[in-house]
């Protein structure tokens, strides 16, 4: 659920009404609601409630500072995946006992940063990135509390590119070499094996993936111990999915705790969640402005304002996000419209064949669940300036992050001596 209805057929973000200000500060623009993000992190804590569990919140689905502050408000730790995310996450406040390191690239310089700032885990996803980290760890004098990443190979998540878990995808450690890396890794003097880690995709509608996966977990902690290894943590990561548009139900949290828990019960280890889009998904979206409405030969086109240098995900996924209008006019006509930005490629779109109802160019409309990986996978491709994010907050708002300026925008480019 989350807090943006229509208030007399105008579109409202809690008590802040959309069209006025789209007037007041141009589109496009996203616009997030703090209670939906509170109410988003409380369901599913609440869904854990009586087990010893971290929610740490997966930084890339939405890396807001101002986001990163409400959640840490809410004592949610953070998973990261690069030097970048970290430093966000500890500016906004949360702590570095609570902030989980994952991805297959560490670099030797984010392993040092992370390690200086004291991270509850680093989750391991191969045996190089083993070594490594013991070896940074030793030269700071450390030891560095791993997880390894395992590859159970189960099929999941919403699309192909956000599936992790097969075999054939480059994330966690080969399923039958897992015991013999955490046999190397209590070899390893600066390392200290706490738990057993995986994230099998995204967007995940059903289950059923799910508990193939964390059985196979469960059944490998069983072999660890046996092997005489202290597995004290299972971070199950994230991927629980949304509902992106009419007649989609995934899973409810309480259901996918119920099922965890059934499945963890005897393992007596604490758990970590990685959830990303549960959170932030339904807590934004992108307000745009139709432009032009364009009659082509075989479809009719709304032009917008908004492009996938803004959002991405129909372009990258072929993914759905409902389109609304901010003012609605119960009586207009519908007919079929591909939604599709300026942005000088045919894969920029945001919705095709789409039945919609008939709008006037200056007219605002909402493309929804665009809360997480919207603004954190925008680009400023075509040089069209990052979008700003608006938070709300009752009927306050803020600007949390405004437009850049040109001079902004090309800050960081020089022209070479030798050009005069
Ligand atoms: N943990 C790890 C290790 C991950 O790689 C991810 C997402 C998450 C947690 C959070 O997953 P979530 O709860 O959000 O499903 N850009 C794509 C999604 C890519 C997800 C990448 N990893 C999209 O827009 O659909």
């Amino acid at each position: 659920m989350h807090h943006f209805d229509y208030r007399d057929n105008r579109l409202h973000a809690e008590d802040v009404d959309i069209a006025a200000l789209a007037n007041k500060i141009g589109t496009p623009f996203y616009i997030y609601s703090e209670a939906t993000f509170r109410r988003h992190v409380k369901v599913f804590s609440n869904a854990f409630s009586g087990t010893d569990a971290l929610v740490a919140y997966s930084v890339k689905a939405n890396s807001n500072l101002a986001v990163l502050r409400i959640l840490a408000s809410e004592g949610t730790g953070a998973d990261v995946v690069s030097a970048g995310e970290l430093a966000r996450a500890l500016h906004a406040g949360i702590p570095a006992d609570k902030i989980v390191f994952s991805g297959v690239g560490k670099t030797t310089e984010e392993m040092e940063a992370a390690l200086n700032a004291g991270i509850y885990q680093f989750n391991v996803e191969s045996a190089p990135e083993l070594e490594a980290l013991d070896k940074v760890a030793g030269e700071l004098k450390k030891h560095a509390p791993v997880a390894i990443r395992v590859n159970p190979d189960v099929a999941a998540g919403g699309h192909d590119k956000i599936s992790t878990g097969r075999k054939e995808d480059k994330f966690g450690v080969a399923w039958g070499s897992a015991r013999a890396l955490y046999a190397r890794a209590r070899e390893l003097e600066n390392i200290e094996v706490k738990g057993v880690d995986l994230h099998i995709g995204s967007q995940i509608a059903d289950l059923a993936p799910f508990e193939a996966a964390f059985k196979k977990a469960a059944g490998l902690i069983a072999d660890l111990r046996e092997d005489g290894c202290r597995i004290e943590r299972l971070d199950l990561g994230g991927g629980l999915g949304i509902p992106y548009g009419a007649g989609e139900i995934p899973p409810h949290p309480d259901d996918y705790a119920q099922l965890i828990k059934r499945v963890t019960a005897p393992l007596d280890v604490q758990l970590i969640f990685e959830p990303g889009r549960m959170i932030a998904g339904n807590a934004g979206l992108l307000v745009t402005k139709l432009v032009y409405v364009k009659e082509g030969e075989a479809r009719k086109f709304m032009i917008v304002d908004a492009g996938m240098n803004d959002l991405i995900r129909p372009a990258l996924y072929d993914a759905h996000h409902d389109i609304i209008p901010v003012t609605r006019d119960l009586d207009a006509k519908n007919d079929r419209y591909d939604v599709v930005g300026p942005v000088c490629e045919s894969s920029d779109f945001i919705a095709k064949a789409r039945t919609l109802p008939d709008m006037k160019p200056g007219e605002f409309m909402a493309i929804m669940s665009a809360g997480a990986y919207g603004a954190s996978q925008s680009s400023q491709y075509n040089s069209r300036p990052l979008i700003p994010e608006i938070l709300v907050n009752g009927d306050e708002y803020a600007i949390i992050r405004r437009r850049p300026t040109f001079d902004e925008m090309t800050a960081l480019e020089r022209y070479p001596e030798w050009m005069g």
